[in-house]
């Protein structure tokens, strides 16, 4: 098997584990089947730019397991498939660039490529892969919405960053009689926002798997004060949206970037403030949920990932993902995997259990 070339991309917004995942394929096909491996810069951008590809050796992986981040670096929507293109008037068109991202790759002579990212990148994986590329996908992202996986590395540490937002929040709540609202990550999943709901005391869990009602948020929130508790915490992923309505956006999409969430945790603080006579606040937690280093449980899954995606990658096995099914890795058809988004059950125990400490999810 020596001398196989190995390309590796990150794509997507970055996830804490990353480069736990970068080390694990680096060190497992240089030690383990002598390969060389190239890592392509700035998620697929990089294959379109002069000098957008390097060797990565040993020495360039060294002490890179605890950083956050990616040393690839990334791009939210890099996608060959729809490229923005600026003319010199200014006008911009969106053009399919992916047979020139084929040619590239060609020119780079690589056996695989190892494509690590979330539900947006792996689709982009899987489009590749139609094309001819041989592709190999380990499943990133804090939302935890990629299918065929029971966990993508990156929600462990993006859920304690959550969680221990909430432990500080619950202190100066008590102690100024406020309810306090923090709005969440996970695009249109509620896994992060569920988990760090229960793990962090909230008492109002909204997500977007289950629209609520205002007046049901406020009437937890009224009851709890009725009982003596003045303070309330309410996790608001910045996906959940008031039944028969739309979720809330920063910022409107178009032909590449999708449309980006954010708002609805102030609208919720508007409401809350409003019909419960209270001091309301919000907190948007953002994308410190994505920074930092990963936790133990997110170094250790990142490595497997990444040592079973280099296997793969060896063994020519393409068109797959590695993925978590009862604490084993396991491979499965990238297809199969994306077929059907990963979402919060709203009748399944995690949601049942919450119900029965008494949270309210606002429906
Ligand atoms: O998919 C990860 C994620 O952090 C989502 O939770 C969030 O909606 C989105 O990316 C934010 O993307 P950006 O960094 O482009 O604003």
């Amino acid at each position: 098997m020596a001398g196989k070339r190995i390309g590796i991309v990150t794509g997507g917004g970055d996830a804490p584990g990353l480069n736990a995942v970068i080390r694990a394929v680096v060190k497992t096909a240089i030690i383990g089947h002598g390969a060389q491996i190239i890592g392509i810069a700035d998620g697929f951008d990089g294959l379109f730019v002069p000098g957008g590809t390097r060797p990565l050796t040993l020495e360039d992986v060294r002490g890179i397991l605890p950083r956050g981040g990616t040393i690839l670096g990334t791009a939210n929507r890099g996608n060959p498939f729809a490229q923005k293109v600026t003319a010199p008037d200014g006008t911009i068109t969106v053009v399919d660039r992916s047979d020139q991202f084929m040619r590239e790759l060609d020119a780079l002579a690589l056996d695989a490529l190892i494509i690590v990212g979330g539900d947006g990148t792996l689709r982009i994986a899987l489009e590749l892969e139609r094309k001819g590329c041989r592709v190999v996908g380990v499943p990133k992202t804090i939302d935890n919405d990629v299918g065929g996986t029971e966990i993508t590395f990156g929600f462990d540490t993006a859920l304690n960053t959550a969680t221990e937002a909430l432990d500080k929040l619950h202190t100066t709540a008590e102690s100024h009689h406020r309810a306090m609202v923090v709005e969440l990550m996970g695009r249109d999943a509620g896994f992060l926002t569920l988990n760090a709901g229960v793990s962090g005391g909230a008492d109002v869990i909204l997500i977007p798997e289950i629209p609520f009602l205002f007046e049901s948020v406020c009437r937890k929130v009224t009851e709890r004060a009725s009982r003596g508790s003045k303070f309330s915490i309410l996790a608001v992923s910045e996906g959940a949206h008031p039944r028969g309505e739309d979720p809330v956006y920063a910022k409107a999409g178009d032909a590449v970037y999708v449309p980006r969430l954010g708002g609805i945790g102030a609208a919720v603080a508007d409401v809350v403030g409003e019909c419960c006579k209270t001091e309301a606040r919000v907190t948007v937690l953002g994308h410190v949920q994505r920074g930092g280093g990963p936790t133990p449980f997110d170094r250790w899954l990142a490595t497997r990932y990444g040592a079973a995606a280099a296997r793969l990658a060896m063994g020519s096995a393409f068109g797959r993902m590695v993925a978590l099914r009862n604490s084993a890795i396991i491979d499965l058809p990238l297809a199969e995997a994306l077929a059907v988004p990963k979402r919060v059950d709203p009748d399944g125990e995690p949601v049942m259990t919450a119900r029965g400490l008494g949270i309210s999810f606002g429906d």
